[in-house]
C-alpha cells in the first residue's frame, strides 16, 4: 500500500479543517490523507464522503480518525461505516482502540493509535494496534508534553511496530529528521491548515501564515485537555489571555457541536515557517524539494 508514496507523511486529521478534497489530493499527490469522521456532521454525510474518497483513491492509502472515547455520540454508527467502507488505515484517538481493532483487522486494514505519554503508548501497544503515533510537544490539537527525541527513544525500547512522529514537523528537513530518529512516518497537521483544499476559514489560514511560535498557547481551558491554540484567535473572541480558566472535566462532546474549535483556532509550534496559502499539491512539492535537499546536505556531511 505504501509503495507509491513520494514522502513518508500522513496529513494528520484535523477537526473542522480536513475535507474529503484534502484527503483525495493528499493521497493523489503521494502522501497519506486523513480526516476525522466527525468532520462529516451526520452519518449520512459521512457515508457520502466515504463513497467519494474510496471511489477516487482506489488502491491508494488514506485514513480516517475515529474518536474512541465514550463521549463520542456517534461511536457505534461510525464504526458500522468503517466496517462497510473499509478505510485502509483507521487512526484512533482518546480512548481504548480494542473494538475498532477487531473491525479493521477483519478486512485487512491497519489501526494506528495516537498517544502522548509513555504510559498510554505501553497500553496501546498491548491492545494489538499496528502503529503508534507519538504526539510530542508542540503539536497542533491535543498535544503532548514530551520532547520528540526522548519520546521516540523511550517508545522504541518496547515497541517494534510502525512508529509515527507528530509535533511541529513543518518542512521537508523535519520529515527527514523524524526518519533519522527512527520514525516510519511524519504526522503533519498544522502545515496543511493553509492548503486551499482545507475548510479552515480564510481568516484562520491568514492567521497561521502571520503567526510565529510565540503566538501559540498550550491550555486546557477550552476542552479540559491541553491543546495548542493561536493566541490571536482567543483574543479576537474578547478572552483575556492571562486569565484563562482551567476546565475541570474532560468533555469531548465538543468534537461534535461545541463552538470552541470553530471560533478558537488550534495550531502547533510549526507555524513560523508557513508563509502562504496554496494548493496541497504545491505544499507537497515544496516538502519533497526540502526533503531531497536535506538528504543531499547529509550526504555532503559524511
Ligand atoms: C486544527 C486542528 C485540529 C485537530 N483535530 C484533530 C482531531 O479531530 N483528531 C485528532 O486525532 N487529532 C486532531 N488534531 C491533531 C493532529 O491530528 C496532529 O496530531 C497534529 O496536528 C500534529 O502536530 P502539528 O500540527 O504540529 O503538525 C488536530 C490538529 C489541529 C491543528
Amino acid at each position: 500500500m505504501f509503495n507509491g508514496l513520494k514522502l513518508p507523511v500522513i496529513v494528520a486529521p484535523m477537526f473542522l479543517v480536513s475535507s474529503p478534497e484534502l484527503v483525495i489530493q493528499a493521497s493523489r499527490n503521494g502522501v497519506i490523507g486523513s480526516f476525522p469522521l466527525l468532520n462529516a456532521r451526520t452519518s449520512e454525510i459521512l457515508e457520502e464522503w466515504l463513497i467519494a474518497i474510496k471511489g477516487e483513491l482506489l488502491d491508494l492509502p488514506w485514513a480516517v480518525n475515529f474518536i474512541s472515547h465514550p463521549t463520542n455520540k456517534r461511536f457505534e454508527e461510525d464504526l458500522q461505516l468503517i466496517r462497510k467502507y473499509e478505510p485502509p488505515i483507521v487512526i484512533t484517538s482518546l480512548g481504548h482502540p480494542g473494538k475498532v481493532i477487531d473491525v479493521v483487522h477483519s478486512y485487512g486494514g491497519l489501526v494506528y493509535s495516537d498517544v502522548a505519554t509513555i504510559k498510554h503508548a505501553k497500553k496501546a501497544a498491548e491492545t494489538g494496534v499496528d502503529g503508534l503515533i507519538l504526539v510530542a510537544n508542540g503539536a497542533g490539537g491535543h498535544a503532548g508534553r514530551l520532547n520528540p527525541f526522548a519520546f521516540l527513544a523511550a517508545v522504541k525500547q518496547f515497541w517494534k511496530g510502525t512508529t509515527i512522529l507528530a509535533g511541529g514537523i513543518s518542512d521537508g528537513k523535519d520529515i527527514l529528521a523524524a526518519k533519522v530518529l527512527g520514525a516510519d512516518f511524519a504526522y503533519m497537521g498544522t502545515r496543511f491548515i493553509v492548503a486551499t483544499e482545507s475548510v479552515a476559514s480564510e481568516q484562520y489560514k491568514k492567521m497561521v501564515v502571520n503567526s510565529t511560535v510565540d503566538d501559540i498557547i498550550y491550555t486546557d481551558a477550552f476542552s479540559g485537555v491541553h491543546a495548542n491554540y493561536l493566541i490571536p484567535s482567543i483574543e479576537k473572541e474578547g478572552i483575556e489571555i492571562n486569565n484563562l480558566p482551567s476546565k475541570e472535566s474532560i468533555d469531548f462532546s465538543h468534537m461534535v457541536d461545541v463552538k470552541a474549535w470553530r471560533d478558537i483556532w488550534s495550531a502547533g509550534h510549526g507555524v513560523t515557517t508557513i508563509t502562504k496559502i496554496e494548493p496541497i499539491a504545491d505544499i507537497i512539492a515544496q516538502l519533497e524539494k526540502e526533503y531531497k535537499e536535506a538528504q543531499q546536505a547529509i550526504a555532503a556531511l559524511v
